[in-house]
């Protein structure tokens, strides 16, 4: 069975997000170095901005407000118009109360922030009318979901076809990713991706916790709180590319005579939840904090997809999974990998 590939957040995310902030607090430099390098509109016209899966938008204020700083600094009351966007499903609502809440970059004059709802596998704007792309933490979600991960409900724990499958998914939809942005982007124009990424053996540094999810799944089944069906048809969507898989589209693929790579690193990061865990010793804290950032990044895809469950099931798997950290703490934390990179549009 194949599946849409959904990637939407749920309701917590914007204040369950830590983890995907520390992956924005590395890519800072490669920001700043694009605003350098990026091109100016023509005077008079507006410097415009795509942030390409933005969900809530909270991690999403730092960077705009960087960037509007930047470009000001470089021709003073500029007008930049950002443009925020994610698939249908999400919480759009939340990212407008995030633009219109004390975070937001917008409030001065002459900066504009808007939303567009649809997959950034698909053209997103008309050619030729963006100076940069941003993307944080979204491209290892896929278009599409070939094949249900045999066994598991994550893809790193895939095996055989089904790892090849999601293989080939993950290279169709980057290369659409690159093309659709390579369109979209002045020459000179900056794309700047943080990806959820793996290191060469496939792993992304939340396998312990995906098995701790995968057992409370499968105690929830023994229980006959969960189907075996819906527990079949529970894949989240993604996959973490490695290095290899990110950039070598952009160094000798089509995507080389889109883009021109400026810089790529990769990275491991620490988990918040578990450094602070490390400081106040609070394990209640940090079991459940656990357990509602993995509801709120993968609870949509695994329980409103095919295998939609009952609210009731969702909040026992909670209580469950925070037990199951509880009793493991080392196993619920979090090394995600990440691979940074930056891109000139020829
Ligand atoms: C982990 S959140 C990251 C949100 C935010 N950029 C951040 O840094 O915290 C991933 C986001 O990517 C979005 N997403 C997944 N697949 C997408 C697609 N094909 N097109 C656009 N957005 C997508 C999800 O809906 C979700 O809002």
């Amino acid at each position: 069975m194949t599946g849409s590939g959904s990637g939407v957040m749920g309701s917590g995310y914007g204040s369950h997000s830590a983890a995907q902030h520390a992956g924005l607090a590395a890519a800072q430099g490669m920001l700043d170095r694009a605003l350098r390098a990026v091109p100016l509109p023509a005077e008079g016209r507006a410097f415009r901005v795509a942030d390409l899966g933005c969900a809530a938008g909270t991690n999403a204020m730092e960077p705009m407000a960087r960037t509007v700083a930047a470009v000001r600094a470089r021709r003073p009351g500029m007008s930049v118009q950002v443009t925020h966007t994610d698939i249908p499903g999400n919480d759009f609502g939340a990212l407008f109360a995030t633009l219109c809440g004390p975070t937001s970059y917008l409030g001065g004059p002459g900066v504009f922030g808007c939303a567009q709802a649809r997959s950034f596998y698909e053209p997103l704007f008309p050619p030729g009318e963006l100076q940069l792309a941003w993307c944080s933490i979204a491209v290892h979600w896929l278009s599409r979901l070939p094949l249900p991960v045999d066994g598991h409900v994550y893809s790193s724990r895939a095996a055989g076809p089904v790892r090849e499958a999601l293989r080939r998914q993950s290279a169709a939809d980057w290369t659409d990713f690159l093309r659709h942005r390579a369109a979209e982007l002045v020459p000179g124009g900056q794309l700047v991706v943080v990806g959820g990424a793996a290191t060469d053996d496939g792993l992304s540094g939340a396998e312990g916790l995906f098995d701790l999810a995968l057992a409370e799944l499968q105690e929830l089944l023994r229980q006959g709180e969960l189907t075996a069906d819906q527990l079949a048809a529970m894949t989240v969507p993604t996959w973490n590319r490695t290095t290899a898989e990110y950039l070598d589209p952009l160094r000798g693929g089509p995507a080389a005579q889109w883009f021109r790579l400026e810089e790529a690193e990769f990275a491991v990061l620490e988990d918040p939840m578990w450094s602070r865990y490390g400081v106040d010793g609070d394990l209640d804290a940090y079991a459940g904090e656990v357990a509602a950032s993995f509801l709120a990044a993968f609870g949509p895809s695994l329980f409103a997809g095919p295998a939609a469950v009952e609210p009731r099931t969702v909040r026992r798997f909670g209580r469950g999974l925070t037990a199951r950290v509880k009793e493991r703490p080392e196993a619920g934390a979090a090394r995600w990998r990440i691979e940074l990179l930056r891109a000139t549009r020829r």
